[in-house]
């Protein structure tokens, strides 16, 4: 067992650091106030092969490996979650089941431009009656010929405001439940997309909530996604890579946290010293790095086991659902060890807090997370 990363490894780490320290660090603060989706800034990203990580290069990929992904969204979200989000969105969750399920045709068209950056992707899986149920899909696609006719609401769709192309869960038989789910790619030109808002939220403000409608949508038959019926397998699977990259966004969330309240310890004086003296602020910290360490090695270890072609639905989970609530423990304590200060925008604190929050919530709440586990274990105790 070699816990030691490998220079590669190591180099990329610096070197997606030093990318987010000099092209998003100076900006953060605009997106966040503005909202606005940062798409210059995926571009550049994606000019150094972060938009499509995993993927071979024949398909437009940076030909890396999990692990590497893992550290670039960990990177990323130490300066800003919502760069974070934005990129594992579209790696995990849009360029992903392409590269498992698609076509030689499906990935020459769509997962090399996803992968290039080219375009931006998203995954069209929830719906206003339809979140931790995602079995509950009601969305229809009804085949007609040559296409299917796509009707319903899809909501919460991150990235949803500006991306190209998305992977759309509809129902094809209303007859069975998961069963009767398939997935498709769609673009946004075809007839019938229509982005109809976009959320103002708590945190990850840049990243594009949006609620998109489907008005009699027509579909071509050949951007079924894998067999009808086999959506919500493809959406399980999807998740289980999913929650890699949000694992690897709540440590970056909690490290930049955990830096940030460092700093401002060794700044700040009371009681004529810097407070880093106190063994009350040591306490903290001592408990924090422990939290990350450990989050960091959970969902290294998925990553890990994800590149040698293993199953990862209880890691992905267990990584998710940990790190997610250590990067809230960590954003308490550093507005904790802020005091006042930490309360307002001026200070980094305050953002890392909000941003964390969705972390527990998206790609499955952490309750949920909890019943994958459980099941999981249960299986190997039959
Ligand atoms: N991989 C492959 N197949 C899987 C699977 C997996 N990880 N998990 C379940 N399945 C299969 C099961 O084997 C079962 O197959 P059979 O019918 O052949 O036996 C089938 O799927 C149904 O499984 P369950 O009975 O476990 O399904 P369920 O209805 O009880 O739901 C659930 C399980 C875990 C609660 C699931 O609905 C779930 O994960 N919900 C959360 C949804 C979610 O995460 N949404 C995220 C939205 S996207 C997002 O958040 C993106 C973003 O903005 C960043």
């Amino acid at each position: 067992m070699d816990f030691k990363l490998s220079e590669e490894h190591v180099m990329l780490k610096k070197m997606v650091r030093d990318f987010a320290e000099n092209e998003i660090r100076p900006h953060v603060q605009e997106y966040d106030e503005s909202a606005e989706f940062p798409m210059e800034l995926f571009k550049k990203a994606a000019e150094l092969g972060l938009a499509g990580v995993t993927y071979d290069e024949k398909y437009g990929g940076a030909g890396m490996d999990n692990l590497s992904y893992a550290i670039i969204i960990e990177e990323i979200s130490r300066v800003d979650a919502s760069m974070g989000v934005i990129l594992s969105v579209n790696n995990s969750l849009t360029c992903d089941p392409i590269n498992d399920f698609g076509t030689e045709e499906q990935k020459k068209k769509y997962l090399t431009p996803l992968a290039m950056g080219k375009k931006l992707g998203c995954i069209a899986l929830t719906e206003p009656g339809a979140g931790s149920d995602a079995g509950n899909v009601s969305t229809m696609a009804v085949k007609d010929g040559d296409y299917y006719v796509v009707n319903g609401t899809k909501h919460f769709i991150t990235n949803g405001n500006s991306a190209d192309v998305a992977i759309l869960f509809a129902r094809t038989d209303k007859t069975k439940k998961h069963k009767g789910i398939s997935a498709f790619i769609i673009e946004k030109t075809f007839p019938g997309y229509r982005v109809v808002k976009t959320e103002n939220k708590m945190g990850i403000r840049c990243s594009g909530s949006s609620e998109i409608v489907f008005e009699d949508m027509k579909v071509p038959k050949e951007n079924l996604l894998g067999e009808e019926g086999m959506g919500f397998k493809i959406a399980m699977h999807t998740l289980d890579g999913g929650r890699i990259g949000i694992a690897a966004q709540a440590l970056g969330i909690a490290q930049g946290a955990f830096e940030e309240a460092i700093k401002f310890a060794k700044e700040r004086v009371q009681f004529d010293q810097p407070i880093i003296n106190f063994q009350a602020i040591q306490f903290k910290l001592a408990d924090m790095a422990t939290q990350i360490e450990a989050a960091r090695l959970l969902t290294y270890k998925a990553a890990w086991l994800k590149d040698k072609g293993e199953r990862v639905t209880k890691l992905s989970a267990m990584a998710k659902m940990y790190a997610s609530e250590v990067a809230h423990f960590v954003c308490h304590q550093a507005i904790q060890i802020c005091g006042g200060y930490g309360f307002i925008k001026e200070y980094p604190v305050e953002k890392y807090y909000r941003d964390q929050r969705i972390t527990e919530i998206y790609e499955g709440t952490n309750e949920i997370q909890r019943i994958v586990i459980a099941r999981q274990v249960l299986k190997e105790f039959e």
